[in-house]
């Protein structure tokens, strides 16, 4: 079965919807998403979207920032685009319905984070991203040219291989004709011909057996468009969130924001002593990279399974108006953060590298657009700064939405496209396989590609990935598909290439640190 749509956007986070809203008044949009449509990473996000609003902050300052700590490996002209429209993107949010927290003053209550020199993070309290969701949704529900396929699973984007031709990754002439979805309804893979398609499905922090990302995050945008011979790179820098809730019962894990440590929450070890003046002398307050190395090492010479973030010290009321979210769920847990240490962890949280796109966020496949995490967009460099994930999306779902809309005319739908080969038999039974092969990958990430590497470590991880990778594609070729399967694939996909762009990096660099060359 075939259906056709003008833009095809795979993903219902801040990336798809912001792009979806600006390409509405051009053509049909239909939005695909894997599980219901306010589940996505966005809607988890706390701290904030860093944006330069007003002095003493200014574009050069976000921008210094930003360079900084992607340690010398950002592209400086994208930096200074993203920030340069920070707020043009922000008022576009704001008229979109999003409410950010103002003070008695009327003006903005601007949260910090580390590795801001300025106090310049737009937030809604500690759910920032449940509040840039709901205010979306709704905007695109009212849209009359918006559809929204819950439940609908992209297996492979369409190109010039499925009719028979051979494409390769440096090919100029590969074109994206659309996506082959799995339709809950029927079981059935279909075709959904588009004439622009946007990838924006998000990160793969499910790769890893600790993460903060939902269980949505498995890479699968990236996945398939490395397997259509899209170019993607920077994937081996990986961030690891200094501070999730150390709570092994629990899984993903839960963040407690860095806007806490902005607010002057410090991290200490289990004799309730500071630690990181040790290693930074921004404190608490250093870049990611340097604070979850920081913490995994202190672990490792005290033999503790977690650390603390102290906030006794803050005052009571106002930690409570500000952080409701964590102050709740922590109670829950029975840690009460006016009065008890909070266990922490570092846990995998947002991956940097992604499908490679340019300014106009155009992927090196034709009519394929990527933007939000599963794109490298050469914002982040070596190691992204804090709440400037939510900002790039936005920045790059409004290029990518002008470049698509404006280019329109110039795509047509392709009638040759064949219906999904289902060679697979296997009925569901072998989920057994699924989801201990799951669990092997994320033990090999955790434990050899984590926040310390080595080149033993990574050859080892890449020699355990190969079994598990051939046992996937035997399985997929025999099995009558199911999300569960797709995405278990799509993993070992980003496993291989995080295992494989680290061993080509071998010097480290923010986010990659190996010992071999520290
Ligand atoms: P997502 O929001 O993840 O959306 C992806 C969408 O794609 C989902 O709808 C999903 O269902 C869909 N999808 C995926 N695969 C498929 C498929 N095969 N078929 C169909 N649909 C599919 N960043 C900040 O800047 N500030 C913050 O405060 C912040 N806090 C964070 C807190 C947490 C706990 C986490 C985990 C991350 C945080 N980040 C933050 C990072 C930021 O939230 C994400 O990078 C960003 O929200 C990603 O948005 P996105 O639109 O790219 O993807
Ligand atoms: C946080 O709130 O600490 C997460 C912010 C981010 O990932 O940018």
């Amino acid at each position: 079965m075939q259906k056709k749509t003008d833009f095809l956007v795979i993903g219902s986070g801040i990336a798809g919807l912001f792009y979806a809203l600006k390409v509405a008044d051009h053509g049909k949009v239909t939005i695909l998403t894997k599980t219901r449509r306010e589940e996505s990473t966005t809607r988890y996000a706390q701290g904030g979207i860093a944006a330069v609003m007003y002095p003493p902050d200014s574009v050069e300052r976000l921008v210094e920032d930003t360079l900084k700590c992607g340690r010398g490996l950002c592209d400086e002209q994208v930096v200074k685009m993203v920030v340069e429209e920070s707020r043009e993107r922000i008022e576009e949010l704001i008229f979109m319905g999003t409410s950010f927290d103002k003070n008695q003053q009327g003006t903005f209550n601007l949260g910090r984070e580390g590795g801001h020199s300025e106090y310049r993070v737009l937030h809604h309290k500690d759910n920032t991203g449940e509040e840039i969701i709901r205010a979306l949704l709704a905007k695109a529900g009212s849209h009359p040219n918006i559809e929204i396929l819950e439940n609908h699973f992209a297996v492979e984007i369409i190109t010039q291989h499925h009719l028979g031709e051979k494409v390769t990754r440096y090919d100029k002439k590969t074109q994206c004709f659309g996506a082959y979805v799995l339709n809950p309804d029927t079981g059935l893979v279909e075709t959904l011909l588009a004439r622009k398609t946007l990838m924006a499905t998000g990160g793969a922090g499910m790769a890893y057996f600790t993460t903060t990302n939902p269980v949505i995050a498995t890479g699968d945008g990236i996945a398939m468009a490395y397997r259509a011979k899209a170019q993607v790179e920077n994937m081996e820098f990986v961030q690891f969130h200094p501070t999730s809730l150390y709570d092994p019962a629990t899984r993903p894990s839960f963040l407690i924001t860095e806007a806490i440590r902005g607010f002057g929450a410090i991290l200490k070890n289990h004799k309730g002593e500071e630690f990181m003046h040790k290693y930074d002398k921004r404190g608490s307050l250093a870049p990611r990279d340097i604070v979850a190395r920081a913490i995994d090492n202190e672990m490792k010479i005290s033999g503790d399974d977690y650390l603390f973030l102290d906030c006794t010290h803050l005052d009571p009321e106002k930690l409570k108006t500000q952080f409701p979210n964590i102050y709740g769920r922590c109670l829950e847990k029975g840690i009460n953060i006016t009065r008890d240490m909070i266990p922490v962890v570092p846990a995998a949280h947002y991956v940097c590298g992604g499908i490679k796109t340019d300014l106009h966020a155009r992927t090196s496949i034709h009519n394929l657009y990527a933007a939000g995490e599963c794109a490298s967009t050469g914002m982040h460099g070596a190691n992204r700064l804090a709440s400037n994930s939510l900002l790039e999306a936005v920045v790059f779902a409004h290029k990518a939405a002008e470049d698509a809309a404006g280019s329109l005319n110039n795509s047509t739908f392709n009638p040759s496209v064949p219906d999904w080969n289902a060679d697979g038999t296997i009925l569901n039974e072998e989920m057994v396989l699924i989801t201990q092969s799951l669990k092997e990958v994320q033990g090999i990430m955790s434990n050899y590609v984590g926040i310390v590497r080595s080149n033993l470590r990574l050859e080892r991880a890449f020699n355990r990935l190969s079994l598990l990778y051939q046992e996937t594609e035997d399985l997929y070729i025999k099995s009558v598909l199911t999300p569960g399967l797709c995405e278990l694939r799509n993993i070992i996909n980003i496993a291989y290439l995080i295992i494989k762009q680290a061993r080509k990096r071998k010097k480290s660099a923010g986010l990659h640190y190996t010992l071999d060359n520290p």
